[in-house]
């Protein structure tokens, strides 16, 4: 690992090799340089191609790490490029695909976040890990530490989904339950990491959880390369996110801008489209007022836990990219997502989580409006499994059969 650690907003230099969390001069999110000039011609796509690493980790020259020994790993990444049956309202389309995260260790891109964060503290000497999850982080955290031998402290609003409760506490983390938002969560961690000597691996305010989701990016440029039978890399022309922290937005845009100056790729980006919840939208909301950095959003709420953060410390980072991508930023009510799961159930045979049920929405909404075009590659992101969200969909009275009851089955007419 070449690499320097550079403040996002200040650009003040920081050493990759001590263990820190946000800019010491601005208090903005650090983000880590390769020396990209020098892997030129060595570390190329074919050298990616012909690694038999059965995981993110095959991206090694660009990831936080300088002894592959140190790799904390679960097999996280490689996920697959899903093709949608173009029906319905993408009667049509025949470039659309689901990025399927769900396929992840413990269910969710998270995984990718947390190998590459847990490594790098681990590498650096952090004995235990904390921070605020409203959802699929604080599970990822929790198998993470656990296969790195560390402590993991996990700060949760008390209406997380009971998936990720009881998936982190059978995971052996400490868990507390919160009275608040995950903003709320965030700042109890702020206060207990002195005191207690915890690392704090919150979203972006840690610095390497990013470059394992940037991965994503990565592998899309493999994904839609190997989908249109070519063997040159090559980006799809729109990507939908389901927006919170941003940080596999952010992360993605980095991994394109890498991958240029590796020579991988020209300077063809896709436009880039946030997905928030109808009550939580503080990006959407700034940049339908083309402002530079996003106002909390009071009274956040929405099924889709991964979307409730109201306050993002990246916000400047993901205005930036909407605005270089010309992307854009749309919000979907809850029924609406929820609505999004059930018809990518049943007409596409993918149980996506909320959150990707909002992009699903999302992108018909861009659909009908003629914002997307039929010829052009559209990925979605499935950013989680929908398994671990089952409280949202109580199966109501269902029948029970007596199958000692020869007439049974006459009540199916
Ligand atoms: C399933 C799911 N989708 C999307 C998000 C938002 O991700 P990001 O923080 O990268 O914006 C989360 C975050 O918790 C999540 O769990």
């Amino acid at each position: 690992m070449h690499s320097s650690l550079n403040c996002a907003a200040c650009g003040s230099d920081h050493d990759v090799d001590q263990l820190q969390n946000l800019c010491k001069s601005c208090g903005k999110p650090l983000l880590v340089h390769y020396d990209l000039e020098s892997l030129k011609g060595t570390f190329t796509p074919e050298v990616v191609r012909g690694r038999s690493t059965r995981s993110m980790w095959r991206f090694l020259e660009v990831m936080p790490v300088a002894d592959p020994a140190e790799i904390v790993s679960l097999g996280e990444g490689q996920t697959p490029l899903l093709k949608c049956r173009p029906h319905g309202a993408f009667e049509g389309f025949s470039n659309l695909w689901v990025k399927d995260e769900s396929f992840n260790p413990t269910g969710s891109f998270k995984a990718r976040g947390m190998s590459a964060a847990v490594t790098r503290a681990r590498a650096l000497g952090a004995t235990s890990v904390a921070l605020p999850s409203a959802g699929n982080a604080a599970g990822a955290a929790t198998y993470y530490a656990a296969a790195a031998g560390m402590d993991c402290v996990l700060f949760m609003p008390e209406d997380t989904p009971p998936a990720n409760i009881i998936e982190s506490a059978v995971g052996g983390a400490r868990v507390h339950l919160v009275n608040g938002l995950i903003g709320d969560c965030g700042k109890l961690v702020g206060t207990g990491r002195e005191r207690f000597g915890w690392f704090d691996l919150s979203t972006l305010k840690e610095p390497f959880r990013i470059e394992g989701k940037k991965t994503m990016g990565y592998e899309l440029a493999f994904d839609v390369a190997d989908a249109s039978g070519v063997n040159e890399l090559q980006l799809p022309d729109v990507i939908f996110y389901p927006t919170g922290g941003g940080t596999g937005l952010i992360g993605m845009w980095k991994a394109f801008d890498e991958m240029e100056q590796l020579g991988w790729i020209g300077s063809e980006r896709p436009r880039m489209v946030v997905v928030q919840a109808e009550h939580c939208a503080p990006v959407v909301r700034a940049f339908e007022k083309g402002a530079d950095s996003a106002e909390m959003f009071e009274n956040a709420r929405t099924v889709a836990s991964g979307l409730r953060v109201p306050a993002a410390i990246g916000d400047f980072l993901m205005l930036q990219v909407l605005s270089e991508s010309n992307g854009t930023a749309l919000a979907v009510s809850d029924e609406e997502l929820l609505a999004g799961v059930r018809e990518m159930a049943g007409g596409q045979g993918m149980f996506l989580c909320p959150e990707a049920g909002a992009v699903w929405a999302a992108a018909k909404r861009l659909c009908d409006s003629g914002w997307l075009d039929a010829e052009e590659r559209i990925v979605l992101f499935n950013t989680g499994s929908g398994l671990k969200y089952n409280h949202l969909y109580p199966p109501g009275d269902l029948p029970t059969l007596d199958h000692t009851d020869p007439d049974c089955l006459d009540a199916l007419g």
